[in-house]
């Protein structure tokens, strides 16, 4: 019972904490800029935002990330969210299952998902050192199509009651991405992964990354909010930049292999440039946890994702991109800060490739 309160009060107050905190550190997308084509040969009306994703078909390359569940006031946020990813064709991810699994109590604050949105792409969240047969059960529970693994070390070190020991984690990844029965992402949640922490993940057996980046909702922040504690403003700044980390990602591992972009994304520039960079998807978290526990209705809900597809759509018109993959083959150019990010971490050779690809002149 202790376990139950204190679980409740801790996804309670991340939700205070991601209202009360603003995005700080920078993604770095200010460095980015895409290529108009000036001559698109293209109708607007022949353009679409269908994304394809680890074999499945979504209909907006925006997917709703892991937030929350287990608990009651989890069970309402995750059924408006459930609605709203219905409405508009989202692909949505459900907060860490871990607790569910040691308790059937909240199971439903999981489950509504899949109720509400019978047909929809979801996707199961477990934390780093899940075993397998939690795993199954995650995905099992909501009728997953993929399974999120989320590292997030950086939060449990800040976290009071986190955990200390990171011993095992990639062994036990590769024995869940061996048997369970749908494809695994490996997830950061924040901190940003390096193009090598991309490439272990990918060795023991990930079929996904969700890069995870710095520059949006920062757990680091969030646990010191939880404490009452001043947070020295270094840590608002840890880790790899959301732009620097996805041009890492996609240089190792290669603009087919499927990354999802997430980590302060928060508009359709962003999401655009995200996907020019080697993203298949992108995921948003704390702007959308903001939006369904605010006094939005739902038709606030949809204007705001209406925008951002807006935004996509002008972008793909303006690119001479048909749909949002040809967004990969349309030149962008990266300066600033994460282009010397880029450089220094031996990534020139990326940084050229990108700047100089043309749609081909006929
Ligand atoms: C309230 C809240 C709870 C979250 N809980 C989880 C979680 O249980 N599992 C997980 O993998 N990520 C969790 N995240 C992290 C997000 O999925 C995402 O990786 C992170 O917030 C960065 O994206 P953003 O900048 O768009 O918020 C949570 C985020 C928020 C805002």
């Amino acid at each position: 019972m202790g376990d139950d309160t204190d679980r409740t009060r801790r996804k309670h107050e991340h939700i205070e904490a991601v209202k009360a905190l603003a995005d700080k550190g920078g993604t770095g997308f200010d460095d980015v800029v895409l290529l108009p084509v000036s001559a698109p040969e293209l109708n607007l009306a022949e353009i679409t935002l269908e994304t394809q994703l680890l074999g499945k078909t979504l209909a907006s390359p925006i997917i709703i990330n892991a937030m929350t569940g287990g608990t009651e006031e989890a069970r309402v946020i995750n059924r408006r969210l459930a609605e709203f990813a219905r409405r508009n064709g989202l692909a949505m991810a459900v907060g860490s299952e871990t607790a569910a699994l040691k308790s059937v109590r909240q199971a439903d604050s999981y489950t509504v998902v899949r109720d509400t949105n019978p047909s929809g792409v979801l996707i199961a969240n477990v934390g780093m050192g899940a075993d397998a047969d939690a795993a199954q059960r995650a995905v099992d529970l909501i009728g997953a199509d993929f399974l999120q693994i989320h590292w997030n070390v950086a939060q449990e070190l800040f976290m009071a009651e986190g955990d200390r020991n990171f011993f095992g984690m990639l062994d036990r990844l590769r024995e869940v991405a061996s048997s369970v029965s749908v494809p695994v992402i490996a997830k950061e949640v924040g901190q940003g992964m390096t193009g090598v922490a991309a490439r272990r993940f990918v060795a023991a057996g990930a079929q996904a990354i969700d890069i995870g980046g710095m520059g949006g909702t920062n757990f680091i922040a969030v646990e010191a909010w939880r404490r009452g504690r001043t947070l020295d403003p270094e840590w608002n700044r840890w880790g790899v930049p959301t732009a620097a980390s996805l041009g890492e990602v996609a240089a190792d591992l290669g603009l087919e292999f499927p990354i999802i972009a997430s980590g302060g994304i928060r508009t359709g520039h962003d999401a655009a440039k995200a996907i020019a960079m080697g993203a298949s998807a992108v995921g948003i978290a704390g702007p959308l946890m903001r939006l369904v526990t605010g006094d939005s209705p739902d038709a606030e809900l949809d204007t705001w994702i209406q925008n951002i597809h807006w935004t996509i759509r002008m972008i793909l018109v303006l690119m001479g991109a048909r749909k949002v993959a040809e967004l990969k083959e349309r030149s962008l150019v990266i300066t600033g800060h994460t282009a010397q990010w880029l450089d220094v971490r031996g990534y020139a050779e990326y940084l050229r490739a990108v700047a100089r690809r043309q749609p081909p002149v006929e």
